[in-house]
């Protein structure tokens, strides 16, 4: 008898349940040829509850949500509600509490991908960016006084313990370790942020030559990242950096990994709840048209599988996308030019694994 696994499906907003589909149904057939099953349950959180109910994220689900096995969340963001409360009441209230500290972002161009930067291609591209995902900047600490007058004032901090810090970096060192170049790439602004960057810094210096010898440790400031991201690529093997500069960075690889339609995702505690995500939006205007690429949530399903220890079925899930992708038969992986629906793709890939 295969394993079960119990699975929480959160399709949110927007496109979220069209890709979400996609994705089980790849997960599916990996199910099928790998012999494990996957249970799951469904959440409907999201901006519609919001402004029904007001309810973000209810206590009880919570609770039924720390049970589970993994998190497979499609996307939040609502047009009828402002930026901010769906954000932080239910995205970052997911990974504040089940501490998914890790927010692990691959950045891989897949072949006949095409990337917006020129000369290069698939063996150029290929790299993975870890997100610290719980603390600095995020965690909002910090606040504000005498709105409205002309004393008004506000306050954000980059906080970081070095708990935090070396929990994230340890885990930064063992992916590191794993990949062929063994190179971990610490980006931060040391050179301006002298209280928290420091820190970073004698963290990962202090651990790589402690703990990770093996690992070559190099050193990018953000700003100087996003200049290499683009034009030497090839230079990145693992990124560990804080959260804000994740967040930012992240986007930018997924643009030159082909755009958000492919860009996945997992918001990981290594020893509790992960979640994994399609890491783009709710893409509203396309909601019901199935013109949006589902290939980031199958990506993002992959991850999951990697997670729970099915590794063969995430390799052959991941592979079929590639297959799908060399196959020709899908025009552009951007909305709507894609020459297939969400769903086709979902079935070409589906077919693939
Ligand atoms: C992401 C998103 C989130 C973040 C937002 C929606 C809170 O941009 O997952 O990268 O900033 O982490
Ligand atoms: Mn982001």
């Amino acid at each position: 008898m295969g394993k079960r696994y119990t699975i929480a499906l959160l399709p949110g907003d927007g496109t979220g349940p069209e890709v979400l589909a996609e994705g089980k149904k790849v997960l599916k057939a990996a199910e099928k040829k790998y012999g494990f099953t996957i249970e799951y349950t469904a959440y409907d959180l999201g901006g519609d509850r919001y402004l029904k109910t007001g309810e973000l994220v209810p206590d009880s689900v919570l609770a039924e949500l720390g049970k589970v096995d993994s998190i497979y969340l499609g996307a939040i963001g609502h047009p009828d509600v402002k930026p901010g409360p769906l954000e932080v009441g239910i995205l970052l209230r997911l990974r504040f509490h089940f501490d998914q500290y890790i927010n692990l972002r691959p950045v891989k161009l897949y072949p006949n991908v095409e990337t917006p930067l020129k000369d290069k291609g698939p063996a150029d591209i290929d790299f993975e960016i870890i997100r610290e995902n719980c603390g600095g900047i995020y965690t909002g600490v910090g606040g504000s006084a005498h709105q409205g007058t002309s004393l008004e004032y506000a306050t954000q901090v980059m906080t970081y313990s070095r708990a935090e810090v070396d929990r994230c970096l340890r885990y930064a060192f063992r992916r590191a370790q794993k990949r062929e170049k063994k190179q971990l790439t610490l980006v931060h602004k040391m050179n301006v942020l002298t209280h928290v960057g420091d820190l970073w810094f004698r963290a990962f210096h202090e651990m790589g030559e402690k703990e990770f010898p093996e690992v070559k440790r190099d050193y990018n400031h953000v700003d100087a990242c996003t200049m290499w991201m683009v034009k030497n690529p090839e230079w990145y093997e693992t990124i560990v950096t804080a959260n804000l500069f994740g967040d930012i960075i992240t986007d930018l690889g997924a643009m030159i990994q082909g755009g958000m339609g492919i860009a996945a995702g997992g918001n990981i505690n290594p020893d509790g709840v992960s979640m994994f995500e399609p890491i783009g939006g709710s893409a509203p205007k396309y909601t019901g048209q199935k013109k949006i690429n589902p290939m980031a949530a199958i990506g993002a399903g992959a991850m999951m599988l990697e997670h729970l220890g099915e590794e063969a079925a995430a390799k052959a899930v991941e592979a079929a996308i590639i297959k799908a992708l060399e196959s020709g038969k899908i025009k552009s992986l951007a909305a709507g030019r894609m020459g297939l629906n969400t769903e086709e793709i979902g079935d070409l890939i589906a077919g693939l694994v």
